[in-house]
């Protein structure tokens, strides 16, 4: 009884705190694991066990055919990242949802398939990619190459390739919602910590609906750090626990600094991780679209999320332009980078910075 009112207390604080952080799982037991993989004499998964005796792998937990963003386990709030339903999805949560790259294996149709996402299914290798673009690091067998075979790391792959210490049970929010436990025992932003090196992962403010709801006010929160770098990315060359830091961890040559020229205009890549100007067609991007979110230099001093974009301070980032599961947009983009075209804005991202050359504003 207790713990029940102690939950609804708990439920209505979320409800009233729409936007704030998420404790560590919550729920019974058994909505999650099985003891003997057993019940009443039959298999309760039919391809587990399961490491740490869940009753799913991280596939199966995270799918649904009913709904693209959150179902109920029990009492347990699952957000989900594939949707297992028969038509595309209409709305996903932060990652997007690998429904495309699924649909699309053995489709060759280009609505659907390998570009739309990261390839996690068992030996679903990427019909294009062999390796991470960018990559700076060439070792056979690993996550930089595929994420679709059991990799040198523990044999992991997929889900584990990128989440690669899930911590279900930690209590990833010290400060509120904002994350800066330091090493394996808490949990980092979403679970994404550094592979090789211990003490590194993401900081980030994690709304607490995975953006299931999501609009200028309530919104995830990045964090990045501006300036030159000298090494091939990795949280090892950036030092600093940003989301750049982490998708530049497989694909390294994408933020350089001699491809940057040194760090401005004229640039040889797009940069991420580069502060947005406070001049000219930039200075014009100061309510928050989650079309095309920022990174923030303190996450601190931000406390929760917000609507502002301050140019001159806000930062571009990998996930400016992609989301890391999958999208309806090759690239994995956030937006149809076809339907771009100069002066026609409709969705397209690119314009949400560079307002001078769509017709937002
Ligand atoms: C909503 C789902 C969920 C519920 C409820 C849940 N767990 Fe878990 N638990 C997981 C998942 C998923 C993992 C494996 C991945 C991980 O460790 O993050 C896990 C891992 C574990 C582990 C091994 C890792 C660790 O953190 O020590 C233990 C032990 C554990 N659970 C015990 C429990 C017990 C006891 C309960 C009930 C009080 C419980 N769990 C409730 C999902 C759940
Ligand atoms: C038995 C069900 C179950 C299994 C198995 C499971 N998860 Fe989860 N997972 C959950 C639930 C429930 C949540 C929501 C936790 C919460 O409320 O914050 C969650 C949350 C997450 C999150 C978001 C964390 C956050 O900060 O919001 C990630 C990432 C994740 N899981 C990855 C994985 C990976 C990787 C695996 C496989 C190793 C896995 N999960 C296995 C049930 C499961
Ligand atoms: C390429 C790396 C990568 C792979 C592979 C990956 N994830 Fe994620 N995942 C991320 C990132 C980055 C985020 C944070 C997205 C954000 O906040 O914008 C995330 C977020 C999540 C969340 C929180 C919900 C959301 O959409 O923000 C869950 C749950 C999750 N991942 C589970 C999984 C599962 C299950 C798999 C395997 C089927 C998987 N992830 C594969 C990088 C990855
Ligand atoms: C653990 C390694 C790893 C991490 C971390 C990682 N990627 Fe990837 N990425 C890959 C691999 C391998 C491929 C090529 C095969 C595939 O698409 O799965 C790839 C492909 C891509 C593609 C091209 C997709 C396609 O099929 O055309 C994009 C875009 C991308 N990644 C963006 C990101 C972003 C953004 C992040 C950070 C959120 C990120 N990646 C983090 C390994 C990684
Ligand atoms: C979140 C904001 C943001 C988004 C979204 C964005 N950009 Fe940028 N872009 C920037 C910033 C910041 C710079 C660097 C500005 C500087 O320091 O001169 C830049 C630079 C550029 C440059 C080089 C300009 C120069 O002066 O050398 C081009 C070209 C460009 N972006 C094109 C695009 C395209 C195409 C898209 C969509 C695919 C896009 N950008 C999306 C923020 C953004
Ligand atoms: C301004 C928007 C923007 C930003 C920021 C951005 N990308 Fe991209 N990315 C794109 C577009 C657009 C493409 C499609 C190919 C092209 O136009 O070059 C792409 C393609 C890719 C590809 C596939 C390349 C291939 O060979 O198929 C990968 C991998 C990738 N991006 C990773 C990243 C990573 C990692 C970051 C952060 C360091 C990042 N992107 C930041 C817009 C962006």
């Amino acid at each position: 009884m207790k713990r029940l009112f102690l939950f609804l207390i708990s439920f209505s604080v979320v409800l009233v705190l729409a936007s704030s952080g998420k404790a560590r799982v919550s729920g019974m037991c058994s909505n999650c694991h099985t003891m003997h993989n057993s019940q009443n004499g039959q298999v309760v998964s039919g391809n587990g066990p399961h490491m740490a005796l869940t009753k799913y792998d991280c596939v199966g937990c995270h799918s649904s055919s009913e709904s693209s963003t959150t179902y109920m386990l029990g009492n347990s709030v699952v957000p989900v990242v594939l949707y297992t339903g028969g038509n595309a999805p209409t709305n996903y949560l932060a990652g997007g949802n690998f429904w495309w790259v699924k649909e699309g294996l053995g489709n060759t149709d280009g609505q659907v398939g390998d570009p739309k996402g990261h390839n996690v299914f068992l030996n679903e290798d990427d019909d294009f990619l062999t390796e991470a673009p960018g990559s700076a690091i060439s070792c056979t067998n690993s996550c930089h190459i595929k994420l679709s075979q059991p990799s040198i790391i523990e044999g992991k792959y997929g889900c584990t390739g990128c989440h690669v210490y899930p911590k279900h049970h930690a209590d990833d929010h010290p400060n509120g919602n904002y994350n800066n436990v330091v090493g394996e025992s808490g949990g980092w932003y979403r679970y994404l910590a550094a592979a090789h090196t211990t003490g590194y992962g993401v900081e980030g403010i994690e709304d607490n609906d995975w953006e299931a709801t999501v609009s200028a006010s309530d919104h995830n929160e990045y964090f990045g750090k501006p300036g030159n770098l000298s090494g091939t990315g990795g949280f090892m060359s950036i030092q600093a626990n940003t989301m750049t830091a982490y998708c530049t961890g497989c694909h390294g040559n994408f933020h350089i600094e001699n491809d940057n020229a040194g760090g401005g205009s004229p640039w040889l890549r797009h940069p991420s991780d580069a502060v947005i100007p406070s001049s000219g067609e930039y200075a014009n991007y100061t309510v928050y679209n989650p079309l095309a979110p920022v990174a923030r230099p303190d996450l601190t001093a931000l406390g929760g999320p917000s609507a502002t974009v301050t140019p001159g301070q806000d930062m571009v980032m990998c996930l400016s332009c992609h989301r890391p599961h999958g999208t309806p947009y090759d690239d994995i983009l956030r937006w149809d980078y076809s339907q771009c075209t100069v002066g026609d804005s409709t969705n397209c991202g690119c314009f949400v910075c560079h307002t001078n050359k769509g017709i937002f504003q």
